[in-house]
């Protein structure tokens, strides 16, 4: 049988911060078109990871392969430059920007480039950045407003608009609907479900067990700082990751199934 490459590959990740261990020995792997989930309770570890797996900051320890070559990300933009991109925990707008300023925040399209002295196109950006929020079903009156006039869930759209347009190879999405409302909640993962079927490989954070087991295909359980389990989510069940999460569930008495533990 062939097996494919992993988009993503991860081996010993581990970080602490001063006396505490955020992450330890990290192994997880991403397979093309594959989209999983992260879940645990709170402190696991799961920003950590996210963090070192997209040059926030650096990893104590640990490998990571990026289409089974290794990689090194020095900074979020580098890790953004190699096709990763992520919507942050917190989330990394600016807020006296309009919509297509924050959409090109960093890559900005330019007439003329002189440097510092570049003169930006703003027609292409704005172009640009309402086809991306078309595609992804986003919808923002008006573009020219800045961000400090929307809601926590307009914003987090914009967000998620950017990542889905420009990822070439992977997206992070850090618990991407925890302050949105029931209809912005449904937008987000229609716009999910949407690069799953341009077989975008992505990775989301979410405490949201419903919404975990409506659009992923593996389930990976952190607790206490450790990946303990990966579960393919047709072969378990919330009260399975439930107790996996808590620690009712030894990860080891799964061992025996499919269970990569
Ligand atoms: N910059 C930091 N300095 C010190 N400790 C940190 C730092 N960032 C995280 N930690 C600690 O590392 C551990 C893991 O934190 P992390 O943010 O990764 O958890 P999480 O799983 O994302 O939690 P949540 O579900 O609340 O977002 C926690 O004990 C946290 O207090
Ligand atoms: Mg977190």
């Amino acid at each position: 049988m062939m097996t494919m490459t992993p988009v993503l590959q991860i081996r010993g990740l581990t970080r602490h911060y001063g006396g505490v261990q955020a992450l330890t020995d990290a192994d997880f792997s991403l397979a093309a078109g594959e989209h999983a989930a992260i879940v645990g309770d709170n402190g696991a570890g799961k920003s950590t990871f996210v963090r070192l797996i997209t040059g926030v900051e650096q990893p104590g320890a640990g490998q990571i392969m990026l289409n089974g070559q290794p990689a090194h990300f020095a900074s979020p933009l580098n890790a953004r430059e190699q096709g990763i991109e992520t919507v942050y925990q917190t989330l990394a707008l600016a807020e006296d920007l309009d919509v297509p300023a924050n959409i090109f925040l960093g890559r900005e399209i330019t007439r003329l480039n002189l440097g510092p002295l570049s003169v930006l196109n703003h027609q292409a950006m704005r172009e640009q950045s309402a086809q991306m929020l078309a595609t992804t079903g986003v919808r923002i009156q008006d573009m020219s407003e800045t961000l400090r006039g929307m809601s926590g869930g307009q914003r987090q759209c914009v967000a998620i608009a950017r990542a889905a347009g420009f990822a070439k190879k992977l997206i992070i999405l850090d618990e991407p609907t925890a302050a949105l409302g029931v209809q912005e909640t449904a937008r987000v993962e229609e716009i999910i479900r949407g690069l799953k079927a341009r077989g975008v490989p992505l990775i989301i954070i979410s405490h949201n067990l419903r919404q975990v087991f409506d659009l992923v295909d593996r389930i990976w359980v952190f607790r206490q700082g450790r990946i303990i389990c990966s579960r393919l989510t047709r072969q378990t069940t919330p009260q399975e990751i439930v107790g996996l999460i808590t620690g009712a569930i030894d990860p080891a008495s799964l061992a025996a199934e499919e269970a990569v533990c």
